[in-house]
């Protein structure tokens, strides 16, 4: 066996500074996220500019945190891993600089890892190894999507259906805007739903074409917008500002049947990519849950039955759905162990490659 080995990880894609220490068997030494939440805030949405000010004040000190957290020195670590794409190009900049900054000063590796995969690998920290090929739904604030995951290497996933507008977190950012909720509202909408009555408002869950495994929520979050507020006047009449701010019981109601579209939507998709399955004869395959919306519990409580029907089903312990670079670090061991090392012409990128989509 070989001894265990520790990769230090960074995470600035967006609007999280973070770094972890990862050991072999994906055990987590240390995770910080330092959120930048407060900054946009008034704005009701991330600013890349003041994201990246942000990230480069604090990745040295979150970097420092890391390390002490885990009681590792930085001659210890053996590769330096981040995630390079996709993201606020001015927010991975800093990321990635100062994991070439760290490899070329310690003599390790550099591994960059894709962030949208690396939500894929977050159930699997501090958990036993899953059999693939397996089903990854991504639900974030920026990525909405379905893989199938042959090999946790840089071309082992197949992406079979992502958004055509909105990701999911973001329609539930923006419905809480709707809803006069501060940002980012995901995780309000879901405790004021808890309250509220999903039959209330018949909004819309998107279907798109009978085999299609894409999203769409920007339908949704307009039926929400007018539901809300009233529906726009007629072309000629007079513009008419918004009523004042729904709240109290209305706002609980329209959260509840905003969540039960949008999951909806999401659960719809994931079974009909189970039921569209390539299964050659075997089992249905392993479904593995990732992203900030997988904190989400509605989506928890329709995971569990989707559990009760057989399927096996992983998703991240609550600190590994939003952003964090544990997730990173946890990927970046199997590139490692599987010889991919980026080298220090490694770039950020602001999108992913376009050579895992489906044909
Ligand atoms: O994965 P993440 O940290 O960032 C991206 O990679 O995009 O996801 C953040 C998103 C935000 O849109 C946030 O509102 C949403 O996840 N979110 C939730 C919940 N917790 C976080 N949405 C719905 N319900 C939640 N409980
Ligand atoms: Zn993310």
């Amino acid at each position: 066996m070989s001894p265990p080995r520790l990769v230090l990880a960074i995470e600035t894609s967006c609007d999280e500074t973070a770094a972890s220490v990862v050991g072999t068997g994906r055990v987590v030494r240390s995770s910080i996220v330092a959120s930048q939440h407060e900054l946009h805030a008034e704005y009701r949405g991330v600013v890349p500019e003041i994201a990246s000010r942000a990230h480069a004040e604090r990745i040295l000190p979150v970097v420092r945190g890391a390390l002490d957290a885990a009681s590792v020195a930085p001659g210890d670590v053996h590769a330096v891993a981040v995630g390079h794409r996709p993201g606020l190009i001015g927010s991975l900049l800093v990321g990635v600089g100062a994991a070439k900054a760290l490899a070329l000063t310690l003599g390790v590796p550099l591994i960059g890892v894709d962030h949208v995969h690396a939500h894929l690998y977050a159930p699997l920290l501090g958990a036993a190894p899953v059999r693939l090929p397996a089903l990854g739904l991504v639900v974030s604030g920026g990525h909405t999507a379905l893989y199938r995951i042959e090999r946790w290497e840089p071309h082992g996933l197949t992406r079979l259906g992502s958004t055509i507008d909105d990701a999911v977190g973001e329609a539930y950012d923006k419905a809480a805007t709707i809803l006069g909720l501060p940002f980012p509202g995901g995780p309000l909408v879901d405790r004021l739903a808890a309250d509220g009555d999903a039959r209330a408002v018949d909004l819309p869950v998107s279907r798109l074409a009978p085999r299609s495994l894409d999203f769409s929520f920007s339908g949704l979050k307009t039926a929400l917008l007018y539901a809300a507020h009233g529906v726009p006047t007629r072309e000629g009449d007079p513009p008419r500002s918004l009523p004042p701010t729904v709240d109290g019981r209305r706002r609980a109601d329209l959260c509840a049947s905003f969540q039960r579209a949008a999951i909806g939507a999401v659960m719809l998709k994931l079974r009909r990519g189970l039921g569209q399955w390539d299964r050659r004869g075997g089992d249905a395959p392993a479904v593995l849950v990732g992203g900030g919306v997988s904190a989400n519990s509605l989506l928890r409580a329709e995971l569990d039955r989707l559990r009760s029907e057989g399927v096996e089903v992983r998703a991240p312990a609550m600190e590994f759905c939003i952003d964090n670079a544990a997730m990173i670090g946890g990927l970046a061991h199997e590139y490692l162990d599987a010889g991919h090392v980026s080298g220090l012409g490694l770039e950020a990128m602001p999108t992913t490659g376009t050579e895992e989509a489906a044909a």
